[in-house]
């Protein structure tokens, strides 16, 4: 974790009086009963029955300087509970006293007979084991539990840890001559912990814990945990040792940004307070040390991914589950923030589901695909009417809006009652500008249904993560008079959404209409911001088409390959998966084939239980991707992204088949 090579090992002597932690050394247990050894050995290099007590300043320093975390009654020489740390001088959970069979350090309980192992199933880590009385021990003097600690001459924080699945009882301890517990009473199943300063001059720390009131076996004492560790003095050259110890390069390529932040906080506000000149009171010194302490221990580690694992949850760099539902993904050229050059990325956007079914538009950004950075929420949903004069984000995003135009963004993103669904990003080379195109939907003047509007909305941007200004949401375009309206009582409707842009820098909207019989495809205007021409003038095969009336299909995902054009759909049955089915085309308002179901040994035919909603390429590996929804209808926030690698049969038909982890080649 830190960068510094743990070459320089000191002794108590110089290594912690150097760091004016302690002064005094058990310098009479030396191994050649001298003087304590100066040259670089390690404590476990050191014979059985040593205690001369040798450890790295790191090792002290990033420990804690805790000698001794007794797991009390847990079986001897366990293995540590998870959520416990060694102490440096112990390498088993607790001991009858004698050698440390790891460390050499000598230690632990003395051998009682009345003394009884106790496992507790409400208790957690320390608190699962106990030493409790055996109530078949007929001399009440006996009911004691005391340890023993061979340890440098010094000052100590001792803690006990009692966990009292019994009546009332009370409890005496004493340490080196001190009463550190005077007959108190513990009380059941609470978290009874006690810290005491303990100071040792004889070489050793004897600890009892008994009852000096005890009256019968319902009064005997008990003990989960102690810990010993040393009390060091705050001092600059501690901080300043500090500092060293955990020091970290670039901890934000390897740890959360929130992490990563806290800790260069802290690691910054230690270095400046060592730079002011003159004296410095210790418990300002203790706070600096402890937030440098703590930033550092709470560095958590970015998940790295270097595979697909379709359904499984999938988080992003900061651990979070990626909120990016009915998304897409592409590679985009999009300036860097840092320095404002274009670099490549590839970007995902989608509905955040974080909590349920309403939500805004996420972005992600990546560079392999399989590791993705959170953009934040692109353009959010508004809670109230109100928020949009009040708040400073919406205040900023919605500057110059008239007051019926707040109106409307008010309605169609409402946190209350707007659908927002399936959004897909587009870059438009004249304008510069990103535009954010989704399915917009809600309740309507005339009806509460959650899909009455059947809109298609549209917001923009002047950068790629936002954020994005909701400009309209509109009904597109109708059935021809000529043709047969599958569903005339509603014109225009626009649901589950995709778009698609052709080599000619043509952009299209293909979406479900007729309320969702009928996929239409239709033309966009040279901004990508509406449709090529309006409705009302719009001309059929020029400007739109209509495919596969009646066919109810839905979630179309449109790409270019080798000169041929593929949709891919699903039907329409909302949240539940069902069977795909994709068509092939020469041209976007073309002659679409059927070619039915591209899945493979897909038992019950639900397209491997998701629903597509975007296939990209990824030109490195030349890989074509699905992504594909597998929707949680009962817990919308986890539903999970299925990523499938598609292949193509020599006459161009599409192929996806299940795997449970893959990568790209
Ligand atoms: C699906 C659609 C989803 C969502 C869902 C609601 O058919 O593809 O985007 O609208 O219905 O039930």
């Amino acid at each position: 974790m830190h960068n510094r090579l743990r070459a320089r090992i000191f002794t108590f002597v110089t290594g912690l009086a150097l760091l004016g932690l302690i002064t005094g050394c058990a310098v009479k247990d030396a191994p050649d009963g001298g003087a304590a050894p100066t040259a670089a050995v390690s404590a476990t290099d050191l014979p059985a029955g040593d205690d001369c007590f040798v450890w790295s300043e790191d090792d002290l320093l990033l420990s804690d300087f805790l000698l001794y975390f007794v797991d009390c009654g847990s079986p001897d020489a366990a293995e540590f509970p998870t959520g416990m740390f060694a102490g440096l001088c112990q390498s088993v959970s607790d001991m009858p006293y004698g050698t440390d069979p790891g460390t050499g350090k000598v230690w632990g309980y003395r051998e009682n007979p009345a003394m009884q192992r106790d496992a507790d199933s409400l208790g957690k880590g320390a608190t699962a084991y106990k030493w409790v009385i055996d109530d078949s021990v007929t001399d009440l003097s006996k009911a004691e539990i005391c340890y023993d600690f061979r340890v440098p001459d010094g000052t100590y924080t001792v803690t006990l840890g009692f966990y009292n699945p019994f009546g009332v009882r009370r409890i005496d301890a004493e340490c080196e001559g001190t009463v550190l517990v005077d007959s108190e009473k513990i009380l059941r199943y609470q978290e009874n912990e006690k810290s005491f300063s303990v100071d040792v001059t004889d070489g050793e720390l004897n600890l009892k814990v008994f009852n000096s009131k005890i009256k019968n076996f319902m009064d005997t004492p008990i003990l989960s945990y102690i810990r010993i560790a040393i009390t060091p003095e705050y001092t600059k050259e501690l901080l300043s040792a500090a500092v060293k110890a955990m020091a970290v390069e670039h901890p934000e390529a390897i740890y959360t940004a929130g992490s990563s932040k806290n800790y260069l906080e802290a690691y910054a506000e230690a270095q400046e307070f060592l730079a002011k000149d003159g004296k410095a009171g210790e418990n300002l010194i203790r706070l600096k040390f402890n937030n440098l302490r703590e930033s550092y221990k709470m560095l958590t580690k970015q998940y790295r991914y270097d595979s697909f694992k379709p359904g499984a949850v999938w988080r992003d760099t900061e651990n979070t589950p990626i909120q990016a539902h009915g998304g897409q993904v592409q590679q985009m050229e999009i300036p860097d923030p840092e320095t404002g050059k274009p670099v490549t990325k590839w970007v995902w956007v989608g509905e955040d589901k974080t909590n349920g079914y309403r939500g805004g538009v996420c972005a992600y950004s990546s560079d392999d695909l399989y590791n993705w950075k959170f953009e934040g929420i692109i353009m959010k949903n508004v809670p109230n009417r109100r928020v949009l004069e009040t708040d400073p984000y919406f205040k900023e995003v919605y500057a110059g809006y008239s007051s019926e135009e707040l109106d409307n963004v008010a309605l169609a993103l409402s946190a209350e009652r707007a659908v927002i669904e399936r959004p897909k990003l587009i870059y438009n080379e004249k304008t510069d500008k990103y535009i954010l195109w989704f399915h917009a939907d809600g309740p309507t003047a005339t009806s509460d249904s959650n899909y009455a509007a059947a809109c298609a909305g549209v917001a923009v941007s002047d950068t790629p993560f936002g954020p994005y200004r909701f400009v309209g949401r509109y009904r597109l375009n109708t059935c021809p008079p000529d043709q047969e309206d599958k569903y005339p009582e509603s014109k225009g409707m626009a649901r589950d959404m995709n778009l698609f842009r052709d080599t000619d820098g043509t952009a299209y909207i293909i979406y479900s209409s007729e309320e969702n019989l009928t996929l239409y495809i239709s033309k966009l205007n040279d901004e990508y911001t509406y449709l090529a021409t309006d409705p009302e003038k719009a001309v059929y095969g020029v400007d739109f088409i209509r495919l596969f009336p009646g066919a109810q299909r839905e979630a179309p995902a449109l790409f270019l390959r080798d000169g041929k054009y593929y949709l891919m759909t699903s039907g329409c049955t909302g949240w539940a998966p069902n069977q795909a089915r994709f068509y092939v085309s020469d041209s976007v308002m073309g002659e679409w084939e059927s070619k039915g179901d591209p899945c493979l040994d897909d038992e019950n035919h639900t397209t491997f239980e998701s629903q597509s909603t975007c296939i990209f390429r990824d030109p490195a590996s030349d890989t074509w991707i699905y992504m594909g929804d597998r929707w949680f209808a009962d817990a919308l926030h986890d539903s999970r992204y299925i990523w499938l690698p598609i292949e193509f049969k020599e006459n161009g038909d599409m192929e996806i088949s299940f795997v449970s982890e893959w990568q790209l080649p």
